[in-house]
């Protein structure tokens, strides 16, 4: 396929081949195109607005080695520094009084903070009504259960990349399988869940860079954090070539065609190589950035790359520094928490007792609807039925579309489009017996319509009811001997 196409079909149809991610990455000759196409993505599914995450670097303390980071416990040349709980916690609360509404807490790994003290951040950052984004390495999964309890929403972990021998090779000591055991059991708590990859490791190929996009999607990722690595001359790695700005905004551009509802910031390394780079991140398929709300001479502390932005700022310079960047760019700083859409609905089922109370819910709300659609009343009865199973199942993959539909309905009207949808969906199997037989007919065009495709009226009330109405009539007409 021409790469022209493989856009297309990314912009689309959010989903591509391994083959199709390596050809995008190896030619630079649609670079203009991709961007663009990941723009108008981003603009579609989440907006304009910018969310700003205030970023508080607590400790460059660790006791891992990555080669390529400054932080790592063998580089002895840098100056530790392990702030005090209650100098996290103001400088979180002014970050707060600034507006933020999002404080993320990152840190080497290790055990410089004893568990009660942890807790004591987050639940005392929580109460000034933050969400907050913990960035501090691999944890058993009770500690990550007992953080989560304790308030905190988001968790940003970097698979750094998905080839485990090169994973393994860079992190020494550190086992893949583990990382991917604490994403999963990231997700499983109910954390809103951020990962990402490092652009330009020595020995990464491009094949390498498809697998951690392909990675980002079957996870499930609420976030993607992409950026370059930068070789920092008191790392083994001080030689190296290190990744470029273009490599690395084109990975964070395909991640968005792919991934088009998640939460993507323009990261800060981008601008370390380029002196725009983070709001031409915004340009080409981010929404996110994370300025520093860190202190004082901290900031050049936590030197993971050389180059770093902002080392001799303030907190308060920053924020208008980058609001101002926004706006010129015709965009806006938002007012919100910033949740991603969908894991948004999904906090509110904080345990699957929650979640199975919804659905029973919806099914309540359809069965009251339209009781002619055959289920039963039976509620607890009805959700073992294989039926059913089969309509959730159906369901989670009709998801992502709902999602984004969504979007375009009105707040109040939202849950009674949903059941509305539901319902179409489950009439749907109902009729045509199995889910890819009712796809095919929805693709199919609608002569009474002027030609569109029953799935363009899906997009309204009104037109989920004339596929409703439509779906009656050929059941009647198949129930007729
Ligand atoms: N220790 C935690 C961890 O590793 O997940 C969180 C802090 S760590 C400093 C945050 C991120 O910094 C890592 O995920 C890594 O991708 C990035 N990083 C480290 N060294 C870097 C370098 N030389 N260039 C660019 N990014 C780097
Ligand atoms: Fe430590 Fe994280 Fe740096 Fe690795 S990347 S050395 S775990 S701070
Ligand atoms: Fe720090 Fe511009 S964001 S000076």
């Amino acid at each position: 396929m021409a790469v022209i196409d493989i856009i297309k079909k990314a912009e689309t149809k959010h989903d591509l081949t391994r083959q199709e991610i390596v050809e995008l990455l190896k030619t630079d000759e649609h670079d203009a195109e991709l961007f663009a196409a990941a723009d108008r993505v981003r603009k579609q599914f989440v907006g304009d607005e910018v969310h700003l995450r205030g970023l508080i670097e607590f400790t460059n303390c660790c006791s891992q080695n990555c080669l390529y980071c400054g932080l790592r416990q063998d580089n002895v040349k840098l100056e530790r520094y392990r702030l005090e709980p209650e100098t996290i916690i103001e400088f979180a609360s002014k970050a707060a009084s600034d507006g933020y509404k999002t404080v993320v807490l990152q840190a080497g790994e290790g055990e410089f903070y004893s568990r009660e003290e942890m807790l004591q951040i987050i639940k005392s950052i929580k109460a000034l009504d933050v969400a907050i984004t913990l960035s501090i390495g691999e944890k058993t999964r009770e500690e990550y259960q007992a953080y989560r309890d304790a308030g905190a929403d988001r968790y940003l972990l970097r698979i750094e990349t998905t080839d485990k021998k090169l994973y393994e090779k860079m992190s020494p000591g550190m086992i893949f399988e583990n990382r991917v055991r604490c994403l999963h059991d990231l997700k499983e708590l109910g954390y809103e869940l951020g990962t990402g990859c490092l652009v330009g490791l020595p020995g990464q190929t491009m094949e390498s860079l498809a697998d951690d996009i392909l990675f980002f999607k079957e996870l499930g990722a609420d976030m993607i954090g992409v950026g370059p690595f930068i070789p920092n001359s008191d790392t083994p790695l001080g030689d190296a070539t290190g990744g470029t700005f273009e490599l690395s905004l084109k990975v964070m551009a395909i991640t968005r065609l792919l991934m088009p509802d998640i939460n993507i910031p323009a990261t800060t390394a981008m601008e370390a190589l380029n002196e725009n780079g983070r709001m031409l991140g915004l340009q080409s398929g981010a929404n996110v950035i994370m300025p520093n709300v860190t202190e004082g001479d901290y900031r050049r502390l936590y030197a993971l790359y050389p180059g770093k932005i902002c080392v001799g700022d303030t907190p308060a310079h920053c924020r208008s520094c980058v609001t101002a960047k926004i706006e010129d760019i015709g965009r806006s700083v938002s007012q919100g928490y910033g949740y991603r859409k969908k894991a948004a609905v999904r906090s509110m089922a904080k345990t699957v007792i929650n979640r199975k109370l919804e659905i029973m819910q919806d099914i309540a709300d359809v069965v009251a609807m339209n009781k002619e659609i055959g289920l039963g009343q039976d509620i607890a009865a009805l959700v073992e039925t294989e039926k059913y199973k089969q309509c959730e199942d159906f369901a989670t993959k009709m998801n992502m579309e709902l999602t984004v539909i969504e979007q375009k309905v009105p707040d109040e009207a939202k849950r009674a489009y949903r059941i509305r949808f539901k319902l179409a969906m489950m009439k749907g199997i109902e009729v045509f017996g199995e889910p890819s037989l009712f796809l095919q007919w929805i693709d199919k065009q609608a002569d009474a319509f002027g030609g569109e495709a029953w799935r363009c009226l899906i997009t309204s009330a009104e037109g989920l009811q004339k596929v409703i109405d439509e779906l009656g009539r050929i059941s009647e007409s198949n129930s007729q001997p």
